[in-house]
């Protein structure tokens, strides 16, 4: 066999060594990041943006961040590459009832309120933030079981965020087993179907509800959100974590701009709103309300 044959051959299971993050090429993309998403990158977080991106670098080819970086701020590379590097940037935790005591709130506080004050009227609700679906799917399941047991009431849900790659796997709307464990077996009977190959463990959400959830590609840092209609609920939990004060607070005007009187918002239970310029009341754990 000659050499070259040889070496082709070996080409799969070469273990390439990994491209390292020069101080200055992690201060570019850090600001670009900031820039563009509003996610803060500290030095701290280099380590996990080296191993993040790597990805990238492997998938396009490339054996440098230099290089990655040249491309990535080229025209070429803002029309391409800019989507794909952002999904791998952003971090998606998310669970269905993440948070349970919110969705026990929603039911038992606001609902009952609302439907008093708008009899057959449509609850206009925004998952800010949604990642892979768990959190608007979830809303859909609570809110069916509410219109259940209040006839004449109606909801939708816009569901957004800056990745694509969560909203294409939110779109599909399938879980494994264990993603969907923290469902109610009740509501599993209703909202979820099993995969006729049972082997495979995967489940996917009934078309009812996946006909209530309205998914786009939303960044909080874009000028318009293009939102014609005021919201009476929005979910932003755990997003606003990996902003700084400024940008929090800016995205937090904005929202309150979306909101009608007396709407809600729900944070994550790690964040607060407290000594941000934004009129809006705190009536909850990290739930806020704008005055009416
Ligand atoms: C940790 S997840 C939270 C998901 C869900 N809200 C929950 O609490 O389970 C945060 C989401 O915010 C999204 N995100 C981060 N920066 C964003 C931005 N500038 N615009 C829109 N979405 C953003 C991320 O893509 C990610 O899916």
């Amino acid at each position: 066999m000659y050499a070259a044959e040889a070496l082709k051959m070996e080409e799969p299971g070469r273990i390439e060594p990994s491209a390292s993050l020069s101080a200055r090429d992690f201060g570019r993309l850090s600001r670009f990041i900031y820039d563009t998403c509003g996610i803060k990158m500290p030095d701290v977080k280099k380590t996990m943006l080296e191993a993040r991106l790597q990805k990238r670098l492997r998938s396009l080819g490339m054996h440098s961040f230099t290089d990655y970086c040249d491309f990535l701020f080229s025209q070429e590379g803002l029309d391409r590459e800019l989507v794909p590097m952002l999904d791998m940037v952003t971090t998606n935790k998310t669970d269905f009832f993440r948070e349970p005591d919110h969705f026990h709130y929603l039911t038992h506080t606001v609902l009952p309120e609302w439907v008093k004050r708008h009899p057959g009227g449509t609850l206009a609700i925004w998952s800010a933030g949604c990642s892979s679906g768990e959190e608007p799917y979830t809303l859909a399941m609570v809110l069916s079981e509410f219109a259940a047991r209040n006839p004449g009431f109606d909801f939708k849900i816009l569901a957004t965020d800056i990745s694509t790659r969560v909203l294409d796997k939110a779109k599909t709307a399938i879980y494994t087993e264990s993603q969907v464990e923290p469902v109610a077996i009740e509501l599993k009977k209703k909202y979820l179907l099993r995969s006729k190959d049972r082997a495979s463990g995967m489940v996917r959400i009934v078309p009812e509800l996946r006909a209530k959830v309205n998914f786009r590609r939303l960044n909080f840092m874009d000028d318009d959100f293009g939102m014609r209609e005021h919201l009476d609920i929005i979910f932003c939990r755990n997003v606003i974590i990996y902003f700084d004060r400024q940008t929090q607070e800016r995205l937090l005007q904005r929202f309150h701009r979306n909101m009608k009187p007396g709407s809600y918002i729900f944070m994550g239970h790690s964040e607060t709103l407290s000594g941000l310029d934004v009129p809006l009341v705190s009536v909850y754990p990290t739930v806020y309300r704008k005055p009416r």
